[in-house]
């Protein structure tokens, strides 16, 4: 007969916590809108066909940003009627191709703790078993773009996060902080301050799970100073990040992609799949 003491006992903090991570969905204004080649809504569509019959059902999904491809409310609307029939919470992060404003609006979002009520800012925080999870906003001025940028309340929010008593925190957000060894990427898509978002994980490496980005079409993962960085590939088109790539060039073979992500024991586990 197997006993159990109460440290044998399993703890909800030691349930492995899993989300899908999926991003730029560019779902435009109508079911037939298409980029590069792909029907935005129809790619969107079967991603949450297949999310819902997964074998093992994550906890939530994370859509990190351009969710559409121009901010209008028929495109977010469109949106709304794909991903409310997932069967679990998504959360959404702002990506250039977005407008906070309009995902306030229009899209169901799970349970969170907002940063502000100022909804030209969609940043805030949410906690599953035991681990925090920041989505911050680095949605910076027209001029800028493709770049982001973190303005300095998001730094106070990330840090507020940070110092709170949870074990592990995962960042979110829709641009990738670090160079990622492709001349475009580099030149053109970077969170204009990442390198400072770095310094200020590393003396909480111990406790970030990770850093969770899109808008580069393409899964990358970086180590850096013991902190994951994980990108993922689009639900459509992917962009080549060849080291001597000096400008944006579609694949037009890797297929649309999710990744389930594993929060266990310590590590984090990211495995891509391809619909
Ligand atoms: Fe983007």
């Amino acid at each position: 007969m197997t006993s159990f003491t109460a440290d044998m006992m399993p703890t909800l903090s030691s349930t492995p916590l899993y989300f899908v991570h999926i991003s730029d969905t560019h779902i435009g204004p109508t079911r037939s809108f298409e980029l590069y080649g792909c029907n935005s809504y129809n790619n969107a569509k079967r991603i949450v066909e297949t999310l819902n019959a997964l074998p093992t059902q994550p906890d939530f999904v994370i859509h990190t940003g351009d969710i559409v491809a121009h901010p209008d409310e028929a495109a977010y609307r469109l949106a709304e009627s794909v991903f409310s029939a997932l069967h679990v919470p998504i959360y959404y992060v702002v990506g250039n191709h977005d407008a906070s404003k309009d995902i306030h609006a229009f899209l169901t979002i799970g349970e969170k703790a907002d940063y502000c009520i100022d909804t030209d800012v969609l940043s805030y925080s949410f906690e599953r078993k035991g681990i925090r999870f920041i989505v911050l906003d680095a949605r910076g001025m027209d001029e800028i773009d493709p770049h982001g940028i973190l303005e300095a309340h998001q730094f106070d929010f990330l840090r507020t996060g940070l110092s709170r008593d949870e074990a592990s925190v995962v960042i979110v957000l829709h641009f990738p902080p670090l160079k990622l060894d492709s001349l475009w990427l580099d030149t053109d898509m970077l969170l204009l301050n990442g390198e400072k978002l770095h310094e200020e994980l590393v003396p909480f490496r111990e406790r970030v799970r990770g850093v969770f980005y899109g808008h580069v079409h393409r899964g990358i993962q970086v180590l850096r100073d013991g902190i994951l960085y994980s990108s993922v590939a689009s639900t459509g088109r992917q962009f080549f990040a060849w080291p001597n790539d000096g400008k944006m060039q579609a694949d037009l073979h890797h297929p649309p992609c999710f990744n389930f992500v594993t929060l266990t024991g310590g590590k984090t586990i990211v495995k891509e799949h391809s619909i």
